[in-house]
């Protein structure tokens, strides 16, 4: 993959599919996002994701956390490359561990993770399905500053689409997918441009702090 100088430097966390680093690998090669993966880390050696980092050559680090004694020890090791790759974002993307306050404190405002519900709103597992026994209208994607809680530091961005009759889990999934993928790589790209911040709890956009996350339209633009 071109790798220019000037690019923001990032870091990918998967643990499965990859279909968003695909995603953001794609916008890359496209032209759209001036990012520059520096590293990508798994903790699952079968992960299929890992298949995307190697095609593009981005360098990949398994990380099992069944290889330490506690999350702490994993933690550090994860730390540890990060910190040689220089990445100065680090981006949650289907990375299936919670990571320790310790490590959350380190990246404060300079990690991200996607969440595949409509935050404050389901956090946790199987937002699907809570999403369907809810009865909701609609549901959605976000994207946060990861703190130390589960899925609740600040969230900068959100991506919404209706629930319809007859819907399951996998329906919902399949549809968010490519939602997903539109809501990482645009709010990656305001990152690249240095559009967006973290100061003391809040999300600054382009200087001003936000009381309610950026919703991206169907256009590709936030409003
Ligand atoms: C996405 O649905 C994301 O919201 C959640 O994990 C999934 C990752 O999918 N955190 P993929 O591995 O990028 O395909």
């Amino acid at each position: 993959m071109k790798r220019k100088q000037e690019s923001l430097k990032a870091a990918v966390l998967i643990s499965g599919t990859g279909s968003n680093l695909k995603a953001l690998i794609n916008a890359i090669t496209s032209g759209t996002l001036d990012l520059d993966i520096v590293q990508v880390v798994s903790n699952r050696a079968e992960a299929p994701g890992i298949q995307h980092a190697t095609t593009a050559a981005i360098p990949v680090s398994v990380i099992s956390h069944a290889d330490f004694p506690d999350r702490q020890a994993h933690d550090a090791a994860v730390a540890e490359i990060l910190k040689r790759s220089r990445a100065e974002l680090i981006i949650l993307a289907g990375y299936m561990r919670i990571l320790g306050e310790a490590f959350t404190g380190q990246y404060s405002g300079r990690m991200i993770n996607l969440h595949p519900s409509l935050l404050p709103l389901y956090k946790g597992l199987d937002t699907y399905d809570r999403v369907l026994a809810s009865g909701d209208s609609e549901t959605g994607a976000s994207i946060h500053f990861v703190t130390a809680g589960l899925d609740s530091g600040p969230v900068i961005s959100q991506v919404r689409m209706p629930v319809l009759p007859g819907d399951d889990a996998t329906a919902l999934k399949t549809r968010l997918g490519p939602l997903e993928h539109q809501l990482l790589t645009s709010t990656v790209q305001l990152f690249c441009q240095h559009e967006l911040a973290y100061r003391q709890g809040e999300v600054l956009f382009r200087g001003e702090v936000i009381r309610q996350p950026l919703q991206l339209k169907p256009d590709g633009n936030f409003h």
